[in-house]
């Protein structure tokens, strides 16, 4: 692959490939040989722990320069633009370029210039996709069930604002997992019905395969919304109660951060169904494949 902007834009064979290609490095410790020095710019305009650090560690362990960019204390803050800033990466020599910011489809103009050579690699963009989390998901959930086929699968909470959640109803659906929603209903939107069914909650906990809960995204909300943790909660969290209901091999997934209390009760965080701790760890595999696929092509 050139780039990983979206996951509309993997084939099937490509997802099963780099999930597949995840689980030999997590299990058999595979450390593949380029052929040359590889250069790797983490750039994030956005906060992130889990998907910045775990590029970085991917990036480490298959060897390869990681360059130092602190956006704060880079030439964007004498007004130089994004594409700008690439085209610099490019120009020295920087191989993949992993991107996280705020604006939707901000990776466009790059991937469509004729003089950047950097690969780009999403690392998240607005409330647009998110294909490396959408990955190691599909990697989490593949470890569990085996296949996609047939799996109910409940998306629930922020859906409007998530590229998570954009990211992986598209590909799960595509895979042929039945996908459904829930949540408050001002997050979301009829243009999700081509991949689901909105549901209510409790009607459905008891037969799903996977709840994916989602982060309460606060940063992306009018700031004059009223919000109540203990209502959200109460209404559309993770209770004792609701974990009590889920089937026996059913599990929960989260992104992260978690707003602990909010999408789901603290203590059910690390819980025998909780697969939360499981997705970070898979992270790093996942994007040693994602980093491979790119600089296989490069080589
Ligand atoms: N899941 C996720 O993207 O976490 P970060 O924002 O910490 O990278």
């Amino acid at each position: 692959i050139k780039h990983l902007t979206s996951m509309e834009l993997l084939s099937n064979d490509e997802v099963l490939g780099l999930i597949k290609r995840a689980q030999d490095f997590k299990y058999q410790r595979v450390t593949p040989e380029f052929k040359r020095q590889f250069f790797v710019a983490n750039l994030f305009f956005e906060n992130s722990t889990r998907t910045h650090k775990s590029f970085e560690v991917a990036e480490k362990k298959l060897g390869l320069d990681v360059i130092e960019f602190d956006a704060s204390t880079s030439s964007v803050n004498k007004g130089e633009t994004l594409y700008d800033t690439i085209l610099t990466m490019s120009a020295i020599g920087v191989d993949i370029c992993v991107i996280r910011h705020t604006d939707e489809h901000y990776y466009q103009e790059l991937v469509d210039s004729r003089t950047i050579q950097s690969a780009i690699v999403n690392g998240g963009d607005g409330s647009g996709q998110h294909p490396s989390q959408s990955l190691l998901d599909l990697l989490t959930i593949y470890e569990e069930f085996g296949h996609f086929d047939g799996l109910k699968i409940m998306i629930s909470g922020d859906i409007t604002h998530s590229r998570v959640a954009k990211s992986n109803m598209q590909m799960l659906k595509r895979l042929g997992a039945e996908i459904y929603f829930t949540g408050p209903e001002s997050w979301y939107s009829d243009e999700f019905d081509v991949y689901g069914h909105y549901v209510n909650l409790d009607d459905m906990i008891d037969k799903v395969d996977v709840v994916m809960l989602l982060r309460v995204q606060h940063e992306r909300h009018d700031s004059g919304e009223t919000f109540s943790k203990a209502d959200y909660h109460a209404k559309y969290g993770l209770t004792h109660a609701r974990y009590a209901q889920m089937g026996a091999s059913a599990i929960i997934m989260h992104p992260a951060p978690v707003n602990r209390g909010v999408e789901i009760a603290s203590d059910l965080v690390e819980a025998p169904k909780s697969r939360i701790v499981a997705q970070m760890t898979n992270g790093v595999f996942v994007r040693m494949a994602i980093l491979e696929a790119i600089l296989n092509g490069k080589a």
